[in-house]
């Protein structure tokens, strides 16, 4: 069973949160990396194929470099460049991003349908943020890109309005750090709280597989058991990772 990717540089690839949009390496290499554990996810059954345009995948990025007020971040160029291909092959209708601070992760996937980088038609892409004047920055960054509306931000507790959300989920993305020491360790919470309404086929994405702390463990045993999940793969291209699981 395949349950990893890992680069040979993912250690030393390491990014300025405060200057995210710094070139960190050539085009070319970012896309191997990125081809490859979408290779990688081919492989283990995750994603139906690997393809994906390049061309608008820059567009997205230059649209968030040139509009998005974004104090910082942890979401490297390859993060950024996965999270856009993800969602690009994948196409889910219904979409939420738990966790999203200033909105710089949730556009990373909702971009595949909305903005200069959309690829095809979404229904209802949520990012949901707890701390009201980061929602807020947030929403007034993705209505920069997104004169639909179809992407939007909320302020809420993602536990609360996952358990709320009646319609399926398509891809739940996790990236937030919970309260009364719980750190990662929400996100297993918000996965068992939406986990009846994702189809088969559905994904999770969970960041910070790799520097999440002790209390993602028990997450990431929930997804590599075969009885919940038919197959996750941890994706180890930075320091910080993704670990992506289909349903
Ligand atoms: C570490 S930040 C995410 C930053 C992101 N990885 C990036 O690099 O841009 C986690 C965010 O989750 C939010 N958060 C924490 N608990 C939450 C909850 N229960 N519901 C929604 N958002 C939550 C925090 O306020 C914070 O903005």
């Amino acid at each position: 069973m395949i349950r990893e990717y890992r680069s040979d540089d993912w250690d030393r690839y390491v990014m300025d949160f405060r200057h995210p949009h710094r070139v960190l390496e050539p085009v070319e290499q970012e896309i191997a990396v990125v081809d490859a554990a979408l290779r990688t996810l081919h492989q283990a059954g995750v994603m139906p194929h690997v393809n994906y345009d390049h061309a608008k995948m820059l567009a997205h990025r230059e649209a968030v470099r040139d509009l998005f007020d974004i104090p910082w971040t942890a979401i490297t160029p390859r993060m950024q460049r996965l999270l856009y291909a993800i969602n690009v092959i994948k196409q889910p209708r219904n979409m939420i991003a738990a966790g999203v601070f200033c909105g710089n992760t949730f556009i990373s996937n909702a971009g595949a349908a909305v903005g200069p980088g959309a690829c095809y038609t979404a229904r209802k892409l949520i990012g949901v943020e707890i701390v009201a004047a980061e929602a807020e920055r947030a929403e007034r960054n993705v209505r920069k890109i997104d004169s639909t509306g179809t992407a939007y931000v909320l302020a809420a507790d993602a536990l609360d309005m996952v358990a709320q959300f009646k319609d399926p989920i398509d891809l739940l993305y996790l990236d937030a750090n919970g309260g009364r020491g719980r750190g990662k360790g929400i996100y297993l919470e918000i996965l068992e709280a939406a986990y009846d309404r994702m189809p088969a086929g559905s994904l999770t994405l969970a960041h910070n597989s790799v520097n999440g702390g002790e209390h993602i463990q028990q997450y990431l045993e929930f997804v590599r058991n075969p009885a919940k999940m038919s197959a996750s793969v941890n994706v180890v291209f930075d320091k910080e990772g993704l670990e992506v699981s289909a349903k």
